[in-house]
């Protein structure tokens, strides 16, 4: 039995340690905000915040992360910035299907975390391993300045 510390809770989880957070948080945990794209780090949908740094879920082994505090999609509007993030992305009108969205967000409130005023090059970098398959970064890009003002 493993204990780990999610969105604010000490969450019980009777899974291997390889077994990766992506799946220990969807299928054991029913925190299924978080999506699986790729499963090999490449896309971004899975991206969460391990002690406020953004982790692609899909490839941590639970045992990676120990007593590091997770934050999923489902509680990222309790923080100030992640609350600024969801209202701009509303704003904008940023998803397209969706299916990344999740993701993105995670990774936009990263940036905005430690670059509160962010350039379109710190956006393009930050941003660039997030892919979405609609195409909604220029409304990504506009709703993160958006959350900065
Ligand atoms: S599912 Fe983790 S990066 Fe694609
Ligand atoms: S909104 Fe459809 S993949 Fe990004």
């Amino acid at each position: 039995m493993v204990t780990l510390h999610v969105n604010g809770k000490a969450r019980q989880a009777d899974v291997p340690p390889d077994t990766p957070l992506l799946w220990t948080l969807r299928d054991v945990l029913g925190l299924t905000g978080t999506k699986y794209g790729c499963g090999m780090a490449l896309c971004g949908a899975c991206t969460v915040h391990v002690d406020g740094q953004p982790v692609r879920s899909c490839i941590t082994p639970i045992s990676a992360v120990g007593q590091a505090k997770i934050t999923t999609i489902e509680a990222i509007g309790e923080d100030r910035v992640g609350k600024a993030v969801q209202a701009a992305w509303v704003e904008v009108g940023v998803p397209q299907c969706g299916y990344c969205q999740p993701g993105q967000i995670m990774s936009a409130t990263a940036l905005l975390k430690r670059t509160p005023k962010p350039t379109d090059a710190d956006i393009n970098t930050a941003m660039s391993g997030n892919i979405c398959r609609c195409g909604t970064y220029t409304r990504i890009r506009a709703a993160i300045h958006r959350a900065a003002s």
